[in-house]
């Protein structure tokens, strides 16, 4: 069980190179099986949800390996349509295999995934999209099963812009006979990516950025070779931890265009945040201000994964600021060990109030889901004396190496294995 150490009260300075997206690459690794080739990504993050994607592909008869930050897969042989419990159930985000599995064999065998830290993880809009193209469901214990005898085109409007739901539309409708349009679609930077990723295997679909998707179905794909975007929650994280210990910082490989309502909300700390191309250049203040309220939204609104890195990136700044969680039921699990660090935070259901402290101090606490994890990192930085945080298995679904990063900021951070 190993424990993330943190001896914070030190001003960061340093650089780093910012991972690929985890939450683009776990699409476009169940995408690949649509394809009768080779799919060759590259700027994929070594992350466990990476490892049991890539075990998933191989149950379902595809070759899979990653050398580095490559991923090189072979669909050509897949053969099977379940996805056992055992599989699922290694990560959260693992209902993006229905749509995939689904459009190569009109079939598809999946066990329903639980809920997680963050409240119910519903799939009903999922299943309405598969059904609207054709698919019947039945679902017994747990599992759900679906088969079509064909995948044909639809119009599929979804009540609110899910980022799953869009994903998994977009992957099956790329196989269905005709064109299908999907309106209210989830806007996020990894949608686009996706669509990338299907073009660059021989689907036609466009609009992917915009509410509207429109998918034309086609009967091949090929091998392609892809590079996943940049992960702005990642960037989010370390911007934050520059605001949280103080110092000076350089993110490369971002893209600065994702990170808007990031950028301006921690700007109003007093830092100055410079971009110039792919390089984020961030000098805290020494003395943060509180923040307007931030309310999270549906892409280009301010993205939900960030709001646990930049709550605490405010922890000490000058005044009080709110946190409105819209997305997520359950997003401020973190709350309680933030204020065992010394933090002044206050919920009532879906609002946070964090009133600035002039100290954190460190201890030993626990990571309660992958970004509430990265919040007890940022904070920790700006903690004094020695913070561990346990159950660190949530940082590693999202975080390559994050106190290797961390050390290139300037950061004392290390690992001790229990
Ligand atoms: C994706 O999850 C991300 N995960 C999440 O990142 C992110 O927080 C979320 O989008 C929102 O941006 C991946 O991309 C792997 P949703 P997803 O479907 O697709 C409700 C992280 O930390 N909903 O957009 O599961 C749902 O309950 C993770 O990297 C339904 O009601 O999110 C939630 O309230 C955490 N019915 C809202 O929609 C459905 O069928 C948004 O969920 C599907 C979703």
């Amino acid at each position: 069980m190993d424990i993330i150490k943190i001896t914070g009260g030190r001003k960061l300075y340093g650089e780093v190179h910012v991972q690929g997206a985890k939450n683009s690459v776990l699409p476009i690794l169940a995408a690949s099986l649509l394809s009768k080739g080779t799919c060759v990504i590259h700027n994929c993050p070594s992350l466990s949800d990476v490892t049991a994607s890539l075990a998933i592909l191989r149950h379902l008869g595809c070759r899979a390996k990653q050398e580095g930050s490559t991923v090189i897969i072979d669909s050509v042989d897949a053969s099977r349509f379940d996805v056992p419990h055992d599989l699922m159930s290694e990560m959260r985000s693992s209902v993006i295999f229905l749509g995939a599995v689904l459009a190569r064999f009109h079939r598809a065998e999946l066990s329903l995934p639980g809920g997680c830290e963050l409240g119910p993880r519903p799939i009903d809009l999922h299943i309405k999209a598969m059904e609207a193209l054709g698919a019947d469901f039945c679902e017994t214990a747990g599992n759900i099963s679906c088969k079509a005898d064909s995948l044909n085109a639809a119009d599929i409007n979804f009540t609110l812009p899910s980022v799953g739901a869009t994903e998994n539309a977009m992957i099956a409708a790329c196989a269905a006979n005709g064109t299908t349009v999907i309106t209210n679609a989830a806007r996020e930077p990894e949608i686009a990516d996706l669509q990338n990723f299907l073009n660059a295997m021989g689907a036609k679909v466009k609009g992917a950025g915009t509410s509207t998707v429109i998918v034309e179905g086609v009967s091949e794909f090929h091998g392609c070779t892809h590079t996943v975007i940049p992960d702005r929650i990642v960037a989010a994280t370390y911007m934050s931890a520059a605001v949280s210990a103080g110092g000076e910082i350089f993110l490369r490989n971002t893209e600065k265009t994702h990170l808007e309502a990031v950028t301006d909300a921690l700007r109003q700390t007093g830092a100055d945040i410079d971009c110039m191309g792919d390089v984020i250049h961030i000098i805290a203040s020494d003395k943060p201000k509180a923040i307007r309220p931030v309310v999270t939204r549906p892409y280009p609104g301010f993205a939900t994964d960030a709001q646990p890195p930049v709550m605490a990136a405010v922890l000490k700044a000058e005044g009080t600021s709110v946190f409105v969680e819209n997305i997520f039921e359950n997003r401020f699990r973190h709350g309680d060990e933030l204020n065992r660090l010394g933090a002044d935070i206050r919920i009532i259901g879906r609002v946070a109030a964090v009133t600035g402290v002039d100290m954190l101090r460190g201890i030993p606490v626990r990571a309660s889901d992958l970004r509430g994890g990265a919040a007890l990192v940022v904070a920790a930085l700006g903690a004094e004396g020695e913070t561990l945080i346990t159950d660190i298995h949530h940082i590693r679904r999202g975080y390559d190496d994050i106190v290797y990063d961390l050390n290139c900021l300037g950061a004392c951070a290390g690992i001790l294995k229990k």
